[in-house]
């Protein structure tokens, strides 16, 4: 198997970071594969802000939801990734531009994985304190926060935390989203 594929399947969402803050490089590096991705017209519809300050910290922190707060780590990159809809016309009743910032993120993942690293996705965080809290406009939209960081120590984890690090990950056989010919026919 190509080494690009066991990156892929590797990576995973891990809740435990070390209290260590990342290299301006390599949170350069993270960016630089978030900003290789490949978007409708190459529009690239994205924003990323990155909460440095304490008080923007505070901020990011105080907007999590409740079972992300239980994990969020102090010393990771913690980022708003955001996206600009009217950079990026809708197709087909379609908001494209989710699928572009999506296609972003991954990269940046899979990065931050091969650099070992961890980096974890976040949908669970309050919209109008991430909006209000860093003055984003209403044009634009915080899809997802982001953790990055040095892996930790998973016992250091709550033990209900713990627990969701430690499950198997699993996902779909090929043959349950893969068809031919027809929706719904099997595949092979
Ligand atoms: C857009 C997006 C939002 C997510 N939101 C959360 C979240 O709010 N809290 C959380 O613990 N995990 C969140 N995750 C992580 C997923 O639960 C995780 O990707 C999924 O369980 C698969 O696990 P894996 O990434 O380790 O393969 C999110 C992932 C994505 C891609």
């Amino acid at each position: 198997m190509s080494k690009l594929l066991d990156t892929i399947r590797d990576r995973r969402s891990d809740r435990h970071f070390a209290n260590k803050p990342l290299e301006a490089d390599t949170v350069e590096a993270l960016l630089d594969a978030f900003r290789w991705a490949p978007s409708s017209n190459n529009r690239q519809p994205w924003r990323v802000l990155i909460a440095s300050s304490p008080e923007a910290q505070r901020i990011f922190d105080d907007a999590l939801s409740v079972g992300n707060k239980q994990w969020a780590p102090p010393g990771a990159l913690k980022m708003v990734i955001i996206g600009v809809p009217e950079e990026q016309p809708e197709r087909n009743g379609l908001q494209n531009f989710m699928l572009d910032v999506g296609m972003a993120m991954e990269n940046m993942m899979v990065q931050g994985y091969a650099m070992g690293l961890t980096i974890h996705a976040m949908a669970g965080f309050d919209y109008d304190k991430i909006c209000k809290g860093f003055n984003i406009p209403a044009n634009a939209k915080p899809v997802a926060v982001m953790a990055a960081g040095y892996r930790g120590r998973v016992e250091d984890l709550a033990e209900e935390v713990r627990a969701k690090d430690l499950k198997v990950r699993t996902r779909k056989a090929i043959g349950e989203f893969t068809y031919r010919d027809n929706y719904g026919a099997a595949f092979k």
